[in-house]
């Protein structure tokens, strides 16, 4: 299958190893201009030099924020001020007992799994909207249908990353 993306700017949070690595090589091999993104610059950098030793001619935008967190949504719109491919990638686990995992936990989950990814669509959706092209992916998890009793609190954020995911959907059906 041959994916033309040249000319287009995609973002990848969370994308310094892991599938967000993985997803970021594949849109540069597509032809898109990508952002790198984690929290410290040593690790984007490092990304970005594994992605160039694959695909040769990247063109890479290091994005280096913490993503979770407003301040962190504004510092990728200023390195990024574009975006036509939106990839949620960012997204914390682990196992906790669910009868006495904090509140505090439960929150954390929810503002990492889904609030920064519903924060990036608010920040991006406009601008593809206008343009009439764009793309959003939100990576979920099987946790989100299939919930681990020792993680009810990562499938939940997952279970909530797909509402988000089929509410955006229908909000801009037909807008390209
Ligand atoms: N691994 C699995 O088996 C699996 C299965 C199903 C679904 N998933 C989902 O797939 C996605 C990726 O999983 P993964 O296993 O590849 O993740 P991972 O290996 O743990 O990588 C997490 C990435 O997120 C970055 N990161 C963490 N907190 C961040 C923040 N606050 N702001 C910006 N970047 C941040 C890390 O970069 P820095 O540390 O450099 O900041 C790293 O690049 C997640 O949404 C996960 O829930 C994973």
């Amino acid at each position: 299958m041959l994916i033309d993306l040249s000319g287009r700017t995609a973002l990848v949070t969370g994308s310094t190893q892991g599938i967000g690595a993985a997803i970021a090589t594949g849109l540069a091999r597509a032809g898109a201009r990508v952002g790198v993104n984690g929290r410290s610059e040593e690790r984007v950098e490092r990304a970005m030099a594994a992605i160039r030793a694959e695909v040769a001619d990247a063109e890479l935008v290091p994005v280096v924020a913490d993503v979770a967190d407003e301040k962190g949504a504004r510092r990728a719109a200023e390195a990024l001020p574009r975006v036509d491919v939106l990839v949620n990638n960012l997204g914390i686990f682990g196992e906790a007992d669910p009868l006495t995992i904090s509140d505090d936990e439960w929150r954390r989950y929810f503002e990492v799994n889904v609030l920064a990814a519903v924060r990036l669509i608010r920040q991006y959706l406009p601008g593809m909207t206008e343009r009439g092209w764009g793309r959003v992916q939100n990576i979920a998890s099987d946790s989100a249908v299939v919930t681990p009793a020792e993680m009810i609190h990562y499938g939940m954020s997952k279970t909530a990353l797909l509402a988000v995911t089929r509410g955006f959907a229908k909000q801009a059906a037909g807008t390209g």
